[in-house]
């Protein structure tokens, strides 16, 4: 008699699909690392976008990007309205923010601070916009820990964006249990930033600068030893979503607003119906809403969320990576070792597999 399996459960159908989006990022980085410190971060960007794809290519999935790469860019990367996936009748819907490369011009210089990163929502009753879709170009941001979340319920304290920052700096000082010459922000190296960085110096914590990419900075204060206690300061918006859903899963939050450019950008976006949203301050919940969230990062340079791919000769390649989901909110590292001899990854450009 033949053995007949049990139909699987996929009301759970992240917990399935999950190391394949793994797969994309780790194959967006070790696509992209041939043209670490060769000055040409488009030609990074498509090499990432293609192996995405291609590994999209393979997924039984309708997958829709909702939050593409920022307009700035110019680049040849996944932008919103996109369709990854099979798309075949029946499969699972993927609602998709992605940022093949976070950090390009890291990596076109050979510096640190680039990552690959995906946040995957699949539909939810009663979440009509997991992933939200801010219109603004950027975002003014300030990220913390899980300690400092539950020092603020012990002790009724609460941080708020528009707080001085020498208060700011005092509170969180007071969660993790340092002084405040002892706290670490991290923060993007940006004339605009000039001012914060004048009151943090003022009150005695210290920076740690970074180039571009701060997705990997706004985690890293949710990561315990990661020597960083707060993220702060302006930077991308599709930055901010996919930072919160990765916020989200470690127990951290962050509160973020929009912040126009400029007059210009300001009166755009309230001719598009935004003007009470200028004022909201989003937490990470705002962002990345609901439990059926999946965010997934491959390192490519050295960050302070994942160390970078480690590559030897050619004949080997281990990656870094980190996966985690609302629901369960298991966090898993994964250390990857590819056999670059027999390891092919599928790109979309010409629909083959390629050995590396
Ligand atoms: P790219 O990798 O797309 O170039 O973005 C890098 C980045 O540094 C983001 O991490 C950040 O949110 C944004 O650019 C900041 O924008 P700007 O460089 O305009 O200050």
């Amino acid at each position: 008699m033949a053995l007949r399996l049990p139909k699987q459960d996929y009301r759970d159908i992240e917990r399935i699909i999950e190391l394949d989006f793994v797969r994309a990022t780790e194959a967006a980085a070790l696509n992209s690392l041939r043209w670490l410190g060769r000055g040409d971060k488009e030609a990074a960007d498509a090499a990432a976008s293609d192996a995405i794809r291609g590994m999209f290519d393979l997924m039984n999935i309708c997958g829709e990007v909702v939050i593409g790469e920022g307009i700035k860019d110019n680049a040849p990367g996944i932008f919103k309205g996109e369709q990854l996936g099979t798309w075949y009748p029946g499969s699972p819907e993927f609602h998709i923010a992605i940022d093949p490369i976070d950090g390009t011009t890291n990596i076109s210089k050979g510096a640190p601070n680039s990552i690959s990163c995906i946040a995957a929502a699949s539909p939810e009753e009663g979440v009509k916009v997991a992933l939200r879709d801010i219109p603004s170009f950027y975002m003014s941001k300030l990220a913390y820990g899980p300690r400092v979340i539950e020092y603020m319920k012990k002790r009724g304290d609460s941080l708020h964006l528009d707080m001085p920052i020498a208060e700011i700096l005092a509170i969180v000082a007071r969660a993790v249990d340092k002084r405040v010459q002892d706290i670490a922000v991290m923060m993007l190296d940006r004339p605009r930033h000039k001012e914060i960085v004048e009151r943090i110096r003022a009150a005695g914590a210290s920076l740690r600068m970074i180039g571009d990419g701060d997705i990997a900075a706004a985690i890293a204060p949710s990561l315990p030893d990661r020597d960083v206690d707060l993220y702060m300061g302006i930077g991308g918006s599709p930055e901010a979503v996919l930072a919160a859903a990765a916020i989200k899963c470690l127990g951290g939050d962050m509160q973020c607003r929009m912040w126009p450019r400029d007059e210009k950008e300001r009166k755009s976006l309230i001719a598009e119906g935004y003007e009470k949203e200028l004022d909201r301050i989003y937490a990470a919940d705002d962002l990345a809403k609901g439990q059926n969230i999946i965010f997934c990062a491959t390192g490519i340079s050295d960050s302070a969320l994942l160390t970078g791919v480690r590559a030897r000769g050619g004949v080997t390649a281990i990656t870094h990576s980190i996966l985690m989901r609302a629901k369960s909110k298991t966090v898993r590292f994964i250390q990857a070792r590819h056999d670059l001899q027999i390891k092919t990854i599928r790109l979309r450009s010409d629909n083959r597999e390629h050995i590396l």
